[in-house]
């Protein structure tokens, strides 16, 4: 039986094929894919592993650390630095950018990362993961220290994007600009094996995520769009929804790649500029993803790649997923005509 390729041999042959992946880019995913099954590691142990809990010390997001956002953190900082790919790194939990210690080689991509997204699910045992983004050194950094600045790039320039979930399978989703790919964590063998791709995610099932708790951040355009929603078959729409809502991106993320439907964390409508989750390292490497497998994702107006960041850790809204979904929360957006 021809065994379902790795990761290896899928990124040989998009390097040999596609011709798009450099040798180095292709060893940063490799680093990056051996880090979250260490990661993964660490997470299973739970309890056993003295790895739960928080650690009484605030990040620069003003949150509350849990001890795995902290161990994956290093986890990828060790990980990655040495090995001649990266010029530097920018996290989460780092209020500043990771520069490579200058014993090191310097390589032409800047690597940004979500250490653990869903941080809050970690003591309670549900689906959480990692989320990452990859982007080119800009040419004017040539020959100087890299500056935060250098990484405040739009989403549309990233070379690839991906994440690790640590559920009931450990998952790598991963797309290079040619197609999303699926890699499931053999243990057998320590290999991640190729489980699907390229992945289209299926268009109009009714399904969509929300934190209804935030009722009162919303625009009454937001507000309209999920009324009509929960109203059913009964109400304007005529349709029946459901409601998924997990409190980890990763983890609705993935259940629309594979069975569709629409996720939405809206900015703050109170205030300008408050929203929960952040550009660079969470909205702009799951939009990548999404787009690639025929989805859409936007602020709720604007499309998330073509945003121009302004900071390593500005926060965004984010609507993401099905097409049609997607383009009915800009219309309600519209200021009426
Ligand atoms: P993180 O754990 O990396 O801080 O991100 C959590 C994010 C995202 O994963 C999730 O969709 C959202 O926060 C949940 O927010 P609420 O807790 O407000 O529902
Ligand atoms: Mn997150
Ligand atoms: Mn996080
Ligand atoms: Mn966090």
């Amino acid at each position: 039986m021809t065994q379902r390729p790795t990761l290896t041999r899928f990124l040989i042959e998009q390097q040999r094929q596609e011709n798009i992946l450099p040798a180095e880019l292709r060893l940063l995913i490799e680093t990056v894919a051996r880090a979250c099954k260490t990661i993964g590691h660490a997470i299973s142990k739970g309890a056993l592993g003295e790895v739960l809990g928080s650690l009484g010390q605030e990040n620069v997001q003003g949150e509350v650390q849990k001890k795995l956002d902290v161990i994956a953190n290093e986890l990828l900082l060790d990980a990655n630095e040495w090995g001649g790919h990266l010029a530097a790194m920018a996290s989460e939990e780092m209020e500043t950018i990771h520069l490579i210690p200058n014993r090191y080689p310097k390589g032409e991509y800047l690597l940004l990362f979500d250490p653990i997204d869903g941080s809050s699910n970690i003591d309670v045992g549900l689906s959480v993961g990692t989320i990452f983004s990859v982007l080119k050194a800009p040419p004017q950094a040539e020959g100087r220290e890299i500056t935060e600045e250098d990484f405040l790039q739009p989403g549309v320039t990233q070379v690839a994007a991906g994440y690790a979930m640590y559920g009931p399978q450990t998952l790598l989703v991963l797309t290079l600009g040619t197609g999303v790919y699926e890699f499931t964590l053999d243990r057998e063998v320590g290999a991640w094996r190729m489980t699907d791709g390229p992945l289209q995610m299926p268009q109009g099932n009714r399904e969509f995520a929300i934190n209804m708790a935030r009722r009162c951040q919303w625009t009454p355009g937001i507000a309209r769009y999920v009324e009509e929603r929960i109203a059913g078959s009964d109400g304007p729409l005529g349709e029946d929804y459901n409601m998924r809502w997990t409190g980890s991106m990763v983890a609705d993320v993935h259940r629309i790649l594979k069975r569709g439907g629409v996720f939405l964390y809206p900015a703050d409508a109170r205030k300008a500029g408050k929203a929960r989750l952040r550009l660079m390292y969470e909205a702009n490497p799951m939009a990548m993803l999404i787009e690639q497998a025929g989805g859409a994702a936007t602020d709720a107006q604007t499309r998330i790649l073509d945003l121009q960041p302004t900071s390593l850790h500005q926060r965004v809204g984010l609507v993401l997923g099905d097409r049609a979904e997607v383009a009915a929360v800009a219309e309600v957006m519209e200021p009426c005509a």
